[in-house]
């Protein structure tokens, strides 16, 4: 089956995902994460007032550290379930943000009044539309909402590795949990009791399983589309010039083919 635009599955995952995100995805997880982000706003800001859109709000974990940094951040958020996660967050610690709730495919119709200096797509979700023309739709919109001289931050998992890896990861979880930095607990995702770990691995999709720590099967799963190397630089370079495109390996300049996720700085 050729799926195109959104999986289904991710859809009902979200309510379930939703409840327990902030403990998949725990702080202790998010610090390089979260360092990386804010350098990067801090940079671009120079002293001055910059907004930031966040395409993928979640439950808000980038967001949050982001306006307590004092950082002008509007919040999209597409599923119901993680909108009223972080609705529920913002309130709960009095925290004031614009937030709207667009598809990436739809986002076209976003009007805001101002273009933004920085619009965020992270923590992995780019992966989670299929087809090549969805992709680039989301891309495109996306780009469309930086400012000139502004930068789009993206990343994706090195699913180059997954794949290259197969045989291994799906036979040997323990050996490649605690070899593979991206597979390991200590990026983005994985606290003490929820993990990710691949249950299938083909080259049109990558079935995550969600983990509980004891359990034999996952609880849940995520579906994505397993970009190959360079597969999302190139779509990026569609839009920006490639010579603007900085990419990062686990948060550190340049592309490291180990790396558990890459990340791209992309100046309009
Ligand atoms: C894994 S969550 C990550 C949330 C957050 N960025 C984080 O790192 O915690 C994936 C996010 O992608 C969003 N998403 C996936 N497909 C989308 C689409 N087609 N349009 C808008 N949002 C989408 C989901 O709603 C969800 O917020």
């Amino acid at each position: 089956m050729v799926i195109s635009g959104r999986h289904k599955g991710n859809d009902n995952a979200a309510i379930i995902m939703s409840t327990i995100w902030d403990r998949f995805s725990p702080p202790q997880a998010r610090t390089e994460h979260r360092d990386f982000l804010l350098k990067i706003a801090r940079e671009e800001a120079k002293n001055r007032g910059i907004k930031i859109f966040d395409a993928a709000l979640g439950t808000a974990l980038d967001a949050i550290p982001l306006i307590k940094a004092g950082f002008d951040v509007t919040g999209n958020e597409a599923d119901e379930n993680y909108l009223k996660a972080a609705m529920h967050k913002l309130k709960k610690g009095r925290i004031r943000m614009d937030v709207v709730s667009f598809d990436w495919l739809g986002l076209d119709k976003y009007k805001p009044n101002n273009l933004f200096d920085i619009v965020l797509c992270v923590g992995n979700n780019i992966c989670y539309l299929f087809g090549r023309e969805a992709q680039r739709r989301a891309v495109g919109n996306f780009f469309r909402l930086v400012k000139k001289g502004g930068i789009l931050v993206i990343d994706e998992r090195n699913f180059q590795f997954l794949l290259d890896h197969r045989e291994e990861i799906l036979s040997r979880k323990e050996k490649t949990i605690s070899e593979h930095k991206g597979l390991s607990r200590h990026i983005l995702y994985g606290g003490k009791t929820y993990y990710p770990y691949p249950v299938a691995i083909s080259e049109e999709l990558v079935d995550m399983g969600l983990w509980k720590g004891g359990l034999p099967k996952p609880i849940s799963h995520f579906y994505f589309y397993p970009f190959k190397e360079g597969e999302l630089q190139k779509l990026l370079e569609e839009f920006f010039d490639r010579k603007k495109i900085e990419v990062y390996s686990d948060y550190e300049r340049g592309r490291k083919r180990g790396a558990g996720f890459y990340q791209y700085v992309c100046r309009k």
